[in-house]
């Protein structure tokens, strides 16, 4: 993954990443890394942590992991005690932990809902609230992976189109309150990205994604690096006036249905 960013932009600074194991979140980490910054990733499984440590490591990459659960408030906040022991700062936190399947409404129990919501919603209020005593203040940039689900409902994915909803709102609350104490809150919303967990579970086959990629606007799917993109920009110094936006980073997939060829005349 190259960036188009000048090398130690992040220099100096501390990075939190829930769910920065794997996917969307651990791409974001390797910028970070690469940009000059430690970085501290928190998921649930010690052997993708320890795999995700050791690929940052190698890459020179101040790294450190930590297993917890977002859902569990205590281990969250003890684990932003050892990121600030370790580290002495606390500059981004990215919450990007997140659970999601694909169930019709009638084929989902309470619980089932409950925990998409649970991870997703009361998690990122977990990993925020969890944050305040530990964040760098002023100057620290909060940012929420949330997902286009959020404004628009999609068939099979009301639990996590509901959490999503609430990831947004919840992020426009704390930039309205935690303006005044510097703390930046924003959120990106991918569209589908390539070579993920999340892509694999909601784009199954070949057929589905080329079905999708035609409707997108800019006719591709995303990567990794185009939401590390956005993420760096909104860790850095470039983004000191920016709060309270959420960021899609979807090929335009957000307006709508772009499955047409827009140089054939419309026909009535
Ligand atoms: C219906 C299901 C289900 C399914 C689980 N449940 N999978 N219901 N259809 N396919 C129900 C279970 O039956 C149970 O309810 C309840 O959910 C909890 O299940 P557990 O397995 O005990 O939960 P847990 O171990 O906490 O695991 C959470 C998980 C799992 C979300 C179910 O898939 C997970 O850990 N996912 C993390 C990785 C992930 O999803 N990555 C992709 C993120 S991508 P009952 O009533 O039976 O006890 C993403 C895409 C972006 O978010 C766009 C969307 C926003
Ligand atoms: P992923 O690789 O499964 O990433 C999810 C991460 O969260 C993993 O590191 C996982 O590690 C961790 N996690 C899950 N539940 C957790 C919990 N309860 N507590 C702590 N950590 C937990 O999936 P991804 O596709 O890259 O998704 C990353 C983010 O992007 C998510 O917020 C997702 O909603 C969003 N998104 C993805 C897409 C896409 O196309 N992939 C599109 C829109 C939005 P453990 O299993 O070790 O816990």
């Amino acid at each position: 993954m190259t960036s188009i960013y000048a090398e130690n932009i992040l220099q100096g600074k501390t990075m939190f990443i829930a769910g920065g194991s794997s996917g969307i979140n651990l791409g974001i980490a390797e910028q970070y890394g690469k940009l000059g910054a430690n970085v501290v990733i928190l998921s649930r499984t010690q052997a993708k942590i320890d795999k995700a440590v050791e690929g940052l490591k190698s890459q020179g990459t101040n790294a450190i992991g930590i297993a917890a659960d977002v859902r569990d408030y205590d281990a969250i906040e003890a684990a932003f005690k050892t990121a600030k022991d370790t580290y002495g700062t606390i500059d981004c936190v990215i919450s990007g932990a997140a659970g999601n399947f694909l169930s019709p409404i009638v084929g989902l129990s309470s619980k089932g809902f409950q925990t998409v919501v649970d991870i997703d919603l009361v998690g990122t209020f977990n990993v925020f609230r969890a944050s305040w005593d530990y964040l760098t203040k002023p100057g620290a940039s909060l940012i929420a992976i949330t997902a286009g689900q959020a404004v628009q409902p999609r068939p099979y994915q009301a639990h996590a189109c509901a959490a999503k909803a609430g990831v947004n709102m919840l992020c426009k609350c704390l930039a309205l309150e935690w303006g005044q104490a510097g703390v930046r809150v924003n959120a990106i919303s991918p569209g589908p990205i390539e070579d993920t967990e999340g892509f694999s579970r909601l784009v199954p086959t070949s057929e589905i994604a080329e079905k999708t990629k035609k409707k997108i606007p800019m006719r591709a799917m995303g990567t990794k690096t185009n939401v590390a993109d956005v993420a760096t920009f909104l860790a850095s110094d470039a983004s000191t006036y920016v709060t309270g936006s959420i960021y899609n980073v979807d090929g335009g997939k957000e307006l709508g249905d772009a499955s047409y060829d827009f140089l054939t005349p419309f026909k009535r």
